[in-house]
């Protein structure tokens, strides 16, 4: 099992909570935090994107670090792990993208991947002009997959023809060539999104329940067999960990207690827009349809002061007892983290979770992270 951080380069991070003090995604915190991952012996970071944050109380992710630019600092001050960049594909143009990955790879000794975004949130790209309109909601996996090709085609071969409904380059130059494979990430749940990956041979990034992630990754796998094509399964989760279950569970209750309605709701409603209703935008209109309302979906399953991510918590002994349980199954490669207080959770991760890991007992420290193997 490999384990991931998903760096908090949006303010406040990943809960819409009054519970913890709002911050602002700083260098120096994300700095810290991928520091601190690597010498826990962590295998990679993925930082986000986001052009318009939510507001409410707390101004959640109303400012946000250029992914890129980030992760490319961060490979210049670590060695061993990966590195996982944002790319939101309406927003930049695949040659564009394929040099600065290229440049990305030879800064971090082949340590990087890429995260295909294909955008969900209109708000964010017609205030820039950049979005294609609503049909675009339907078609933005057949935009993800004529990109991927483009992005290929350079990496391969440093230049490319290609004329497509979205797309017209002609002997477009992109050099120098990465040399090293870089693997494609993406994180939709829809069929569209799973097909996608499936399609292209990259790593599925799943916000569900345990049971969910479970079938996906098996949905995923059937299908990868039958494409002829590697992937790789990681399902995403907040950690709240303590000395007990009731200590954890507790700081738990706080952070719903202390939800922002207010970026909740913005966030609802961007998600409303989305015709697509199989995927996440889907899921987290129902998690804030639970009885209780907007903040009474189970913290288990998908609660939106948890940006409707589900939760593990517990003891250290009882997180470790469910990270094996969930790594008991073989279609899952890995797990991808956030934590309310990052420097120090991750810390404690580190130091009182993993040494009772069976699922990491032969695991090399040492050995190179990032999410090169499968996909
Ligand atoms: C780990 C992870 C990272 C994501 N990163 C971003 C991001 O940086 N920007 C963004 O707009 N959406 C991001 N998303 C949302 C997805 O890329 C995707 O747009 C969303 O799940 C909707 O797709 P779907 O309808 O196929 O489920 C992320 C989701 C996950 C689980």
């Amino acid at each position: 099992m490999k384990f991931g951080v998903f760096l908090p380069n949006g303010s406040n991070g990943y809960l819409m909570t009054t519970a913890i003090k709002p911050y602002l995604p700083t260098w120096e915190l994300n700095k810290q935090i991928t520091l601190e991952a690597e010498k826990q012996g962590l295998d990679f970071v993925l930082s986000m994107m986001k052009y318009r944050g939510f507001g409410g109380a707390t101004g959640h992710w109303d400012a946000c670090l250029e992914s890129f630019t980030l992760t490319s600092a961060l490979a210049s001050i670590t060695e061993r792990i990966g590195l996982v960049p944002t790319v939101t594909i309406l927003a930049q143009h695949p040659a564009y993208t394929a040099r600065m990955m290229a440049t990305m790879d030879d800064i971090s000794g082949g340590r990087a991947a890429l995260n295909i975004v294909t955008g969900w949130n209109q708000h964010e790209y017609a205030q820039m002009g950049l979005w294609l309109g609503d049909e675009y909601y339907e078609e933005r996996y057949g935009y993800a997959l004529d990109y991927v090709n483009i992005l290929r085609s350079l990496w391969r071969d440093g230049s490319v023809t290609h004329k497509s409904k979205y797309f017209d380059l002609s002997d477009c130059q992109c050099l120098p060539q990465p040399a090293n494979e870089i693997p494609i990430v993406s994180a939709g749940q829809s069929k569209a999104g799973t097909d996608f990956v499936a399609a292209v041979g990259g790593h599925s990034f799943v916000m569900a329940s345990p049971e969910k992630v479970h079938r996906i990754a098996a949905e995923l796998r059937a299908a990868s067999e039958q494409s002829g094509k590697p992937v790789g399964t990681y399902a995403l989760f907040h950690l709240v960990t303590a000395e007990n279950d009731n200590d954890a569970r507790r700081a738990c209750d706080d952070i719903v207690a202390g939800g922002d309605i207010e970026a909740i709701k913005y966030m609802i409603g961007s998600a409303t827009l989305d015709t697509v209703k199989d995927g996440t935008t889907e899921q987290v209109r129902k998690s804030a349809e639970a009885d209780a309302g907007l903040l009474g979906g189970d913290i288990s399953s998908g609660n939106m002061a948890f940006m409707g991510f589900p939760v593990i918590y517990g003891s250290y002994a009882s997180v470790a007892r469910q990270i094996d349980e969930m790594a008991a199954d073989s279609n899952l490669d890995g797990l991808l983290f956030s934590w309310p207080d990052w420097v120090p959770g991750i810390r404690a991760f580190g130091e009182r979770v993993i040494p009772l890991l069976e699922c990491r007992r032969d695991w090399d420290a040492n050995a190179r992270g990032g999410l090169r193997g499968t996909g």
